[in-house]
Parts: structure tokens; sequence; C-alpha cells
């Protein structure tokens, strides 16, 4: 939730922080700090608000000099957003800064005001710059280690220690940090972007291993204490990638680059026409051999899954449950050796769908993560893994991040089906140069750009609205009203397009707002009288089908049409005007798109 990064080289610390943080800003952003060491001392500005404010601040203050130091920038847990709670925290001894939550913090701080310790913040992190200096023996690892025997929790620390001046040492558990090599230069941070103008290689930290960064070199030690070797990775993310490359926003650009990263993720993963998952270890025989199949993700990982279900169950004749990952861990779930879960998530390291896999791991499970980010915690726990070639996806609202997992689960589905001989190799292989055929498809939706406009200019003085779907609209259309909500903050929910008048119905009025999800066309006359009926009591319905149907004056007000692909792959054409009109609408409502108020982009607490 909060990104933490460091940096010890030639150049001018804060300048690199302040870059840096910019680049994780989309993991929180209610306040920033950075602590660096000038002159040997260690020198520390913080403030609420934005990484903006922070540089203000420093030059108010007269700048910070040097080589070394630590950053952060926040998504407030414990504690409002101010000034007193910014990180970094600790005393010109220890400053530390930290992302993920200390579960045992108030028997700490107990423990600690016994010692005489007095605490200014609220934040959980205040005890551990405390429990730092109580057990700081001169020895820095050992003074770790100690402290990571008393805390319970997820972390990632950045640690400076005055009498250590220019060096760094961090650690982790179940909270992202991984340490960038450069050329005379090293970094800690939560992710890839905030390094990656300087550099793209990088080490993957295990839990409770710790790192420090010196003059002399990076040093690696495992939970005892012995130094480890890892292995160099290398990040194939560019730095235009992490830049919003002359868009006006992430989330515009995200959703422009729908296209290749479908084709990314899609071309290495067919062979002779055919759908391959082989290189993941999911074999055609262990596919036909699931008893069921369990999808568990959040939010929109969550919306892919349901798309997932529906094509699964419809080609392939096998059971599939969707869930929401913080139930999913507490319901203690049926899951057997003879199921298939597969955990969905953009990040790879939120916090629910990590424990969800854990315990399905636990139940016997095969376990499958589709992920985009290489090496993130979900990917190293699941027993198989496919990446979704996204690239970074920085807005906190998923546009790409989502068509590429449904583009992963309908090769899914393809091979799963032909496995079970569900369907014919022909037909395999015509689904399959369908789903090819979807970027070329989305470059014309995407053209249809100011008509999305101008529909999010009919929404935006709204304060409810409802989307409606059958079938695979109505899984599409819950992704729809989550991308709307989160960045537009106008109230809406999906419906099941047939249960709208068991009770919901009620709602309908000439200001609300109704969108229509209309792409199957063996149910589209259903869904048309639904659509009559929300227009018999005044509402204004934004129908989105097929370009070649056309709608009656009864039905619509407005139609949005799509050129036509296999229905059972239209929740992909038809998610992006979807994506533009929540876009548009939150633009046009004056919001700040990429981050949206209250949220962070990587959820990694409960
Ligand atoms: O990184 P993940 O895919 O696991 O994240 C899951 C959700 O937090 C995420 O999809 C969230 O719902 C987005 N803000 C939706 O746009």
């Amino acid at each position: 939730m909060c990104g933490i990064v460091g940096y010890l080289g030639k150049k001018d610390c804060t300048k690199v922080l302040l870059d840096s943080l910019s680049k994780l800003e989309y993991r929180g952003y209610d306040s920033a700090g950075i602590a660096v060491f000038e002159n040997d001392s260690i020198k520390v500005a913080k403030t609420k608000g934005r990484i903006a404010q922070l540089e203000e601040r420093i030059n108010h203050e007269g700048g910070i000099k040097g080589n070394c130091g630590i950053g952060h920038t926040r998504w407030a847990t414990h504690g409002e957003p101010s000034d007193v709670n910014s990180h970094p925290h600790g005393d010109a001894n220890i400053s530390i800064v930290h992302n993920g939550i200390i579960e045992n913090y108030s028997k700490i701080k107990s423990f600690l005001e016994t010692k005489g310790y007095v605490f200014e913040s609220q934040t959980d992190t205040e005890t551990v710059a405390k429990l730092l200096d109580f057990y700081y023996d001169g020895d820095p690892l050992n003074t770790i280690k100690n402290v990571l025997g008393e805390i319970e929790g997820s972390y990632a620390l950045g640690i400076l220690f005055k009498d250590f001046p220019d060096r760094i040492y961090a650690v982790r558990k179940d909270s992202p940090l991984i340490v960038g090599i450069g050329d005379d230069e090293a970094f800690i941070a939560s992710d890839v972007p905030a390094f990656l103008k300087y550099t793209n290689k990088y080490y993957l930290l295990d839990t409770n291993e710790i790192v420090v960064l010196s003059n002399d070199g990076v040093e690696i030690f495992d939970k005892h204490g012995a130094p480890i070797e890892k292995e160099l990775m290398v990040a194939d993310w560019d730095m235009e990638a992490a830049e919003k490359g002359g868009y006006e926003h992430f989330m515009l650009k995200e959703i422009n680059e729908q296209p290749a990263a479908i084709n990314a993720t899609i071309s290495p993963r067919i062979k002779d026409g055919m759908p391959d998952l082989s290189e993941c270890g999911l074999t055609q025989e262990k596919l036909a051999a699931y008893s069921n199949i369990f999808v568990v993700a959040c939010g929109t990982a969550m919306h892919a899954g349901l798309v997932g279900k529906y094509v699964i169950e419809s080609i392939g004749r096998i059971p599939v449950i969707v869930d929401v990952a913080s139930e999913f861990r507490y319901r203690n779930p049926i899951v057997t050796d003879k199921d298939l879960v597969i955990v969905v998530s953009q990040s790879g390291e939120t916090a629910d769908t990590l424990e969800a896999l854990k315990l399905s791991r636990k139940k016997g499970a095969d376990t499958l993560a589709i992920v985009n980010v290489v090496g993130s915690s979900i990917a190293r726990e699941a027993d198989m893994v496919i990446y979704t070639h996204a690239g970074p996806e920085i807005s906190v609202a998923s546009t790409k991040a989502y068509s590429v997992q449904i583009a992963v689960f309908y090769l899914l589905a393809f091979e799963l089906a032909y496995a079970k001989g569900a369907i014919s190799q022909e037909e395999c292989i015509r689904l399959t140069k369908e789903l090819q055929s979807v970027p070329a498809t989305l470059e014309i939706v995407l053209k249809q750009d100011e008509l999305c406009k101008y529909v999010a200019s009919t929404l935006v003085n709204a304060e409810n609205l409802l989307y409606i779907g059958r079938g695979l609209d109505y899984a599409l259309s819950m992704e729809g009203s989550l991308k709307l909500k989160e960045i537009s903050y106008i109230h809406s929910e999906s419906y099941a397009a047939g249960e709208l008048k068991h009770g919901t119905i009620s709602l309908v009025t000439d200001t609300m707002p109704i969108i229509a999800v209309a792409t199957q066309r063996d149910l589209f006359d259903k869904t048309v009288s639904n659509a009559k009926e929300v227009k018999a009591r005044g509402g204004k319905v934004i129908f989105v089908s097929h370009s070649y149907i056309n709608v009656d004056d009864d039905v619509a007000d407005y139609k949005i049409g799509l050129p036509t692909i296999d229905d059972l792959l239209m929740p992909m054409v038809a998610v992006v005007p979807l994506q533009l009109i929540a876009y548009y609408t939150s633009v046009l409502r004056g919001n700040d798109v990429d981050k949206p108020r209250n949220l962070a982009k990587s959820v990694t607490v409960e």
C-alpha cells in the first residue's frame, strides 16, 4: 500500500528519492517523507500530502544534500494522514520507513512505554523505530534480527543508523521489497518502476532476509545472519512503460495499451493455432482431470475470474466457483486435492489473495497464479504461474490488467474444453483465431473515444447509476460498475438484468441512468425487454451492443455500437467503452483520475 525507496550512490540522493517516490505514488499518496545522511547526520523532511508538497517543503527548508537515504509515500492504516504520522519515523539515531502492518504494535508500545519511551504518532511504525532503539547494541544486523523476533504482521522496512552513515539496511515479510543494482549505485524499492530510470537489474528478497547497501556493495543475509547469493533479475519493462507518454493520465494510456498487452500475453501461448499453457506445467491431462476450479481474487481481478467462470463452464463444462479472497480465506472452503485454485492478481502482492493461495495449498489443491508482476509474492507462492504481459500498470483503476487476465482465461478455457473433448480441434483453432483478432478489433473500438466522452458528459451530474446485463454481459457489467464508482465517486451497482424487477427497479427515475450491456445475442431480446422496462419508468438508458443491431427509442437514449466477434469473446471488446465512460466521467467531474481518493494500487493489508 505504501511505497518505500532507498538510494545509495553518487547522485543527489534527495533528487533521486523524490523522483523514485513519484513513480510509487500509485501505492499511496496521503503523505510523504525522506531521511538522508547529510554530513553524517540523519536529516528528515516529511509532510502530509503529495510528493510535490514534500519537494516544496524540502526546498523551503533549504534542501538536503547527501548520497544516501530512504523515502516513503503513505496510504494511512494507523492514524490519519498528517505530518506527524508521515514516515520516516525515529529519531536522530535511527530512521525508518515501513510498508505493511505491525499487528502486535499495541503490545510492543505498552512494553516500550514501561521503559520510558514516549510516542508522538498514532502509527504502528513508530513502535518498530523505538524497538530498534531499545535493542540497539552497536551491531545493526543483530539489532534487526532481535526486532524481527518480536514483531508480527507484514513489513518492508528501510532503516538508517546514524552510527553507520552511507549504509541502508532493509528487510521484508509479506510486503514487497526489491533491491535495484545500478552502476556504482543501489536502490531499495517496493516496485521496479521506482528505479527503472536508473537500472532494470534487481534482486528479490525472501522473508526476513536482510540487505545492506554500502559503498562496498550490496550484501544479503539470511534470517540467521549468514551471507547469501541471489539471482540477479532483469526487468523487461522499459522506462517509457512507466511514463505517461503524452497521455493526460496513466489510465487513458493504459486503456490504449490494451491491444499490445493482449497480443504480448497470448502470442507466446499459441502453438500451431492451438492454445498451449504447458510452460507453467498445466498439461492437458491435468486440466481435464480437475473436479472443480476455484477462482479467487479481489476487485477487478475477481471480475476477470467471473468472465473466466462463464467461459470455462460454457465450453469446458467444469464447475467454476468464483470468490473474493477476503471471504474465501475465512470460510473454510471445500477445496480438495482434486481441485485447481486459480488466483488472479495484477500486483501479485494483494494480501487476501496471497493468504487464500496459501490456504488452498494447505488443502492440497493445485494452485495456478495469473499475475502481472514477475517474482511477486503470489507468483512465488503458487505451484504454477502464468505471467500476463501488460507491462507496469500505474493507474489505480485497473484496465489493461483486466483485459490480459481475461485473455488468459480464454486460452485456459479453450485448452480445457479441447482436453475434455467438449470441443473439437477445429473449434478450438477457430476460437483461438478469434481471440487473436481481438487486438485489431480493439483498435477500432478505441476510436469511439469521442462518443464515450459524450456519453460521459450525460452522466456527470448523476448521483446513482445502474449497470445491467445477462450472462457474460452481467459479469462484464460488474467491472464497468466498479470502474465508474472508484474513479468518478458516483454510486453505481451492477445487476443481472432479469433481477432488476425483483426490487431494484423501484429506484429507477429520470435521474438514474442505466448502462445496459447486450452483446450476447441469445439473450439479446430479454435484455432489450429489461431496458424497455427501465425506459418506461423514466430511466435514461445507454445501450452497449453490436453496431449492426439497431434499437428503437423506447429501448435506449444512446447507443454504443461495437464491432462483432464471437459472442463468447465480446467482453474483451465491450470492456473498452465501459472503461472510457468511467475515465471521461471522472475527468469531467474534475477528479484525480489516476489517484482516486482513499485508494491505493496494491492492497498489501487485509
Ligand atoms: O493487484 P491485484 O490485481 O491483486 O489488485 C486487486 C484489486 O485491489 C484491484 O483490482 C482493484 O480493485 C482496482 N483498483 C480496480 O480498478
